[in-house]
């Protein structure tokens, strides 16, 4: 019989499947994506999304504090006692009528996932805790990744915190933000930065982990997807278990999206939601390959049957032509984002949309979303950057209920914002004129005044 959890195929034509230790994260058969499988017929599953309050009650128990694993029963791929947590997926949704007003929604109609209140500052947590306990049940000692900068904090914190494993990641030259760097930095993970972008650093971490026998953590492991499902059961909760019409994320490996319309897939599969919400993924339009091939060239997923040359033919073009990624939101500065056909498939399976909007755009959304009282990173506000442009097309209507995931943390890339509010042409110049944006609408500048009292309060008094 086969076992109730294992690893299979994405591609249904092929399917093969590889057992739940696998650490390949590739099809045996055919190379392909794998998602984690489960015999839910074999599982106990709630009746009912309401069953997850009755873990409310219960938060000195360290499983049902977690945000991640009180959904416990939704990704029953280890035995309780392997699951490892620190605490994380402590997370916000709220509605912002400030920032729905900014977007053209009505009032109510807009929540803000805030993710950046993650132990190590981003999204990444919900899914790190979940590859962790996988890596326990394959006796893992050591853990990679490649990354813009939240992947690698993230595991640099659970390795910290749990001494489970060895961390190692690889970074590309000067694509990396201090506030993340400093926490790899901080929490011990020895730390490879090679000559490239994230996308050669992936590469790479995937062929030294295959030749050194190290555990990866990248979001082609299909363990993390799983902790991040949990994310929008914490969407789901906040709405009293009642569905949004949209939700929307900014897109970089693709992970996330795929992640989220997985969780939808196996609520709606299970009878636990009446229907699916719609996915919409934004890139910023420095780093736009899935905007790219979904929008503009038409791929699609077709029960997997989607026109995999088109993407080679896209990429030899990237090559041909030296284009390299380059956005302000540098946690989402990919071009060939691993996880493409799972985002294709998230597209089929919750009627989703592409866009790509520009930096200028995303950080006058980021200072929005701060000024309505979340502080969020660059690559976070693209979410909402992206929905003003889908109101405005007329894509998501003024009463769709929204909810945008805000990623990470306003302060895990302070330079940006200091850029983008200061009165110092240099300082402006060296981040954002250098890259073509020549102002911005919603600077709070700081007023320079001399060390004088009534200076003091007459630029007070002025600016009340
Ligand atoms: N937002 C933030 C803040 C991120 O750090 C990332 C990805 C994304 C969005 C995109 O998510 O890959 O699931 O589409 N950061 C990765 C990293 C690549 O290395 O930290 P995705």
């Amino acid at each position: 019989m086969r076992d109730v959890v294992y690893q299979k195929c994405i591609h249904p034509g092929c399917g093969a499947t590889a057992e739940l230790t696998a650490t390949a994260f590739a099809c045996p058969r055919c190379g392909g994506l794998v998602d984690v499988a489960y015999d839910w017929d074999r599982v106990p599953v709630p009746a009912s999304l309401r069953h997850f309050e009755t873990k409310w009650a219960d938060r000195f128990h360290p499983l049902n504090f977690s945000g991640v694993w009180r959904f416990r029963e939704l990704l029953p791929f280890a035995p309780e006692p392997s699951f490892v947590t620190i605490g994380e997926g402590q997370t916000l949704c709220q509605p912002a009528d400030a920032v729905a007003r900014y977007v053209g929604l009505h009032p109510g109609r807009l929540w803000l996932q805030y993710e950046g209140m993650n132990p190590s500052g981003s999204f990444k947590d919900n899914g790190m805790c979940a590859a962790f306990t996988h890596a326990r049940l394959t006796g893992a000692t050591r853990a990679a990744c490649a990354s813009t900068g939240n992947t690698s904090a993230s595991l640099a914190i659970y390795c910290a915190a749990t001494q489970l494993m060895r961390g190692i990641i690889f970074i590309g030259s000067g694509k990396i933000s201090y506030g993340k760097l400093s926490q790899a930095l901080e929490h011990g993970v020895r730390t490879i930065q090679i000559h490239g972008d994230f996308d050669d650093a992936l590469r790479r971490v995937r062929e030294v982990s295959r030749q050194l026998g190290i555990y990866l953590v990248n979001s082609v492991n299909p363990f993390r997807l799983e902790g991040q499902k949990t994310i929008m059961l914490r969407v789901l909760e906040a709405l009293r278990w009642q569905l949004p019409d949209w939700v929307v994320v900014p897109g970089g490996n693709l992970g996330n999206v795929s992640s989220f319309a997985k969780a939808f897939q196996e609520l709606f599969e299970l009878g636990l939601i009446p229907r699916k919400p719609r996915l919409a993924v934004i890139h910023s339009t420095g780093a736009d390959t899935f905007f790219q091939l979904y929008e503009k060239w038409g791929l699609r997923w077709r029960q997997g049957q989607y026109d995999a040359a088109a993407i080679d033919a896209y990429y030899r073009e990237l090559d041909a032509s030296g284009r390299k990624p380059d956005t302000l939101a540098s946690a989402i500065e990919i071009h060939r984002p691993v996880n493409l056909p799972k985002a294709l498939r998230a597209m089929a399976w919750c009627h989703g949309v592409v866009r790509a909007v520009p930096d200028a755009e995303i950080l006058d959304a980021k200072a929005r979303i701060g000024a309505g009282g979340l502080g969020c990173e660059p690559a976070s506000a693209a979410s909402v950057a992206g929905l003003r442009q889908l109101v405005r097309e007329g894509v998501i209507h003024p009463e769709e209920q929204v909810v945008c995931v805000l990623t990470g943390h306003v302060l895990k890339d302070p330079d940006e914002t200091v850029a983008y509010h200061t009165t110092d042409r240099a300082v402006f110049d060296a981040k954002l004129g250098r890259r073509g944006i020549p102002s911005v609408a919603f600077a709070n500048h700081a007023v320079v005044v001399p060390n004088d009292l009534d200076a003091i309060i007459h630029a007070i008094e002025q600016n009340a």
